[in-house]
């Protein structure tokens, strides 16, 4: 569990933050994650991160690590991508992903950042439909 004043200046950040370990097992999730996806941290911690996600990246997102530890090859980290995320409740909804890798010793965990991008995309798409 993180100290509390990292998770004080974290509920400061606009971006939910996940923390995963080489599994994609959730070690930890923020304040702002949980009004994002309606879960609370103790829900999920253990969980694989594959449940934040819809199909089809949530039946693939384990080859996904496996493969990145395997090779190296990075599809996400530092370059970021607009995908889908799943809520609690089952809504999906469009979402920025940013992944960061920390290196601890031998083990490697994985940070994504996330900002939920529902407004924008609807504003995007009453622009096109006002044109
Ligand atoms: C890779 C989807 C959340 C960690 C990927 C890829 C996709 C994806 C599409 C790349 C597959 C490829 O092109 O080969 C998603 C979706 C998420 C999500 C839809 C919605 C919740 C996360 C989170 C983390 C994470 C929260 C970390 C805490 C990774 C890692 C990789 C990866 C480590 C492999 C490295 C890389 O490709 O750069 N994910 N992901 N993902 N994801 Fe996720």
């Amino acid at each position: 569990r993180s100290g509390s004043i990292l998770q004080s200046i974290l509920a400061t950040v606009p971006a939910g933050m996940v923390v995963i370990d080489e599994q994609g097992l959730i070690t930890s999730f923020s304040a702002t994650a949980q009004a994002l996806f309606g879960y609370s941290e103790t829900e999920l911690l253990g969980q694989n991160v594959k449940i934040l996600m819809p199909a089809p990246h949530h039946d693939r997102h384990d080859d996904y690590i496996k493969h990145y530890l395997q090779t190296g090859e990075q599809h996400i980290i530092g370059i970021g991508r607009k995908v889908e995320g799943r809520r609690k409740d089952g809504t999906i909804f469009p979402m920025q992903l940013e992944v960061g890798e920390a290196r601890i010793g031998e083990e490697c965990l994985f940070t994504g950042f996330i900002v939920d991008l529902t407004e924008q995309t609807r504003t995007a798409a009453e622009m096109q439909a006002l044109q």
